[in-house]
């Protein structure tokens, strides 16, 4: 298809431009067909490195590698049109040194097509932050709890629960957005301090389990959709899909099982 016959996808500049606007809407997603699905109706499709648990069942996130991370990016661009793009950067492939960072973070956009990458942490990945935007790479940050640090943190515990820890979340913020980020997820934090960041930073902010105030939302999309087993307290679901996906599985199984399937008009004699 021709560039003009293309439909557009939401940019980068777009995204930071809703600060204190219309809530960005942002889901996750792993494949084509979900990709396709959330790209209907959301500003901005994240497929998250939460695809190690959601997707691989694995423990965390931290055995999620660049190529999964690739693979996953590639199906999502295919089956969207509309919806920016971000992509996780998994646990290990930044850390090490902007270079690092940069080397990774060219090879997930040059080999899915992505609008950004996503890396957790605050101050201290603000150098970093700095060095992949200056060379032409946009950035996501995420604040507050990072999954990826959880053996630091001692596991999936909301941030903020201590007010004097307060001004050092917000510090967090306000440097990786004062690096270039364009918009920073702030996940699992005390209400009041998630308003703080949002007042406090001049990009949007996209809560999870944080406030209705931040500039938009995000969610892990098989948790909305009522489709992952255990999920946190703060997600709100909207479908059970789940009973309803086995209901259809136990039909097929029985059909197969009485011999009622396919049926006789079907097969090829
Ligand atoms: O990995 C992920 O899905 C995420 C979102 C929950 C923000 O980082």
């Amino acid at each position: 298809m021709s560039a003009q016959g293309q439909t557009k996808r939401i940019t980068v500049p777009q995204i930071a431009e809703r600060k204190g606007a219309t809530p960005i809407v942002a889901l996750t997603a792993y494949t084509a067909p979900m990709a396709t699905l959330v790209d209907a109706h959301a500003d901005l499709i994240l497929v998250g490195d939460s695809l190690g648990m959601v997707v691989h069942g694995l423990p965390s996130t931290l055995g999620v590698t660049l190529e999964m991370m690739i693979l996953h990016g590639q199906a999502v661009m295919r089956g969207s049109s509309r919806a920016a793009v971000v992509i996780d950067m998994p646990f290990g492939s930044y850390e090490e040194s902007p270079e690092q960072a940069f080397r990774n973070s060219a090879r997930v956009m040059a080999e899915t097509g992505c609008g950004a990458v996503k890396l957790e942490g605050g101050a201290r990945m603000a150098p970093t932050i700095r060095f992949l935007v200056d060379r032409g790479i946009p950035v996501m940050a995420h604040v507050g709890l990072t999954p990826q640090s959880t053996n630091v943190m001692g596991g999936f515990k909301t941030q903020g629960r201590d007010p004097a820890s307060w001004d050092a979340h917000v510090a967090d913020a306000v440097a990786v957005a004062e690096a270039g980020a364009f918009s920073v997820v702030v996940e699992g934090v005390m209400e009041g301090l998630a308003d703080r960041i949002t007042d406090a930073v001049a990009v949007p902010t996209i809560g999870i389990g944080a406030s209705a105030r931040c500039d938009g939302q995000i969610l892990v999309l098989d948790d909305m959709l009522g489709l992952s087993g255990r999920v946190p307290r703060f997600v709100q679901k909207f479908g059970d899909l789940a009973p309803r996906a086995d209901q259809a599985i136990a039909a097929y199984a029985a059909a197969v099982r009485d011999r009622s399937f396919p049926g006789a008009t079907q097969v090829y004699r």
